[in-house]
């Protein structure tokens, strides 16, 4: 007989994408911890019926007091420094919370017998920009920023403590994920700065000519793709997760626009030197392994953003 419920370990569980997860898990009935400093994530964001741990990856001996008392099955590994332009002003402190917290989080898997991880690492920033669109997973892998060659080591990580050790794992390699409750205030996630500003009243402001494309994904749609990593339990190995279709900023901004009756006008600032000019994954794999598709189109995404939004910034 299948087993219904499991232990589970979300790293990151206060966050955007980390919180869903966790409600998400809940609702199945799974029985669910939580790790997270709390840096960018929120508590109020945390399901009460997840047991919270705040504590930093980083430390290495705390974290491995948490996994010899809970015993994890499974961990999703969420929590991360996640600003590519703070990776690339201090690639130390990157290393240490993105690489390093995250080799020991592994080895601890191994060690105290997790049965699978399934990490959260990102398609646009390991493939760069690349003119095979929608790219697969077998494109060569020559990230850019040190948040990107983070992500790619630690799936190289997975697959050797696989091949060597016998942990099973999936990486899902997302895309521009989007949707309530992601966290304005960083540099990451133009689409809730656009929202935060707008709801505001201030004029929201395009790096660049704002031809820049990336392939935006829904956060309910990430969620499923975790969730069905779980429920094929013995599968593993790389998927990019994305809706296969390439949206540029102007786009971008003029779809979020129209929730506000068009009254802002499209307002271009210098470019971001170093920025990635494209981004789009294909879902090829995921959809024939895993059955997954992106299930929610953009417009009812952004219009869900929207009114996500419009409640939680009065
Ligand atoms: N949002 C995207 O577009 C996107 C795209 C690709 C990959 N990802 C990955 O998905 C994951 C979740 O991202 P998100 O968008 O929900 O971001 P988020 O910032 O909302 O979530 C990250 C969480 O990790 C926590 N955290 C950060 N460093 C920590 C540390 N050292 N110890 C403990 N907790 C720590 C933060 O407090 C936060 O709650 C990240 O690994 C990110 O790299 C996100």
């Amino acid at each position: 007989m299948k087993k219904i419920s499991q232990k589970i370990l979300v790293t990151g569980g206060a966050g955007f994408i980390g919180s869903h997860l966790v409600d998400a898990l809940i609702k199945k009935n799974h029985k669910v911890f939580v790790i997270d400093n709390l840096s960018t994530g929120f508590r109020k964001n945390i399901n009460p019926k997840a047991k919270f741990h705040k504590i930093d990856l980083t430390n290495h001996k705390k974290i491995e007091n948490i996994l010899k008392i809970e015993k994890p099955e499974v961990i999703f590994h969420l929590a991360a420094q996640i600003d590519v332009r703070k990776s690339v002003a201090d690639p130390v402190f990157d290393a240490n919370s993105n690489i390093l917290a995250s080799i020991n989080l592994i080895k601890l898997a191994h060690q105290y017998k997790v049965k699978k991880i399934i990490f959260s690492s990102t398609g646009g920033a390991i493939y760069g920009d690349t003119k095979n669109r929608p790219t697969g997973e077998k494109e060569s892998e020559w990230p850019l920023s040190p948040y990107g060659i983070a992500k790619l080591t630690i799936d190289k990580f997975l697959n050797y403590y696989r091949e060597v050790h016998g942990l099973n794992f999936i990486s899902l390699r997302y895309g521009n994920v989007y949707g309530p409750r992601q966290n304005p205030h960083g540099e990451a996630g133009v689409v809730a700065i656009f929202f935060n500003k707008m709801l505001k009243g201030a004029q929201p402001v395009i790096n660049g000519n704002g031809k820049q494309t990336r392939d935006y994904v829904y956060a309910g749609d990430v969620v499923n793709a975790n969730l069905l990593a779980l429920k094929h339990f013995k599968k593993t190995g790389i998927y990019n997760v994305g809706a296969g279709k390439e949206t540029d900023v102007n786009q971008l901004f003029r779809e979020i626009n129209r929730h506000f009756g068009d009254k802002f006008k499209e307002a271009h600032g210098p470019a971001k030197i170093g920025e990635q000019k494209t981004s789009c994954l294909s879902f090829a794999k995921i959809k024939r392994e895993l059955d997954w598709t992106p299930e929610t189109n953009f417009q009812d995404g952004i219009k869900q953003t929207f009114e996500w939004f419009r409640e939680n910034s009065k």
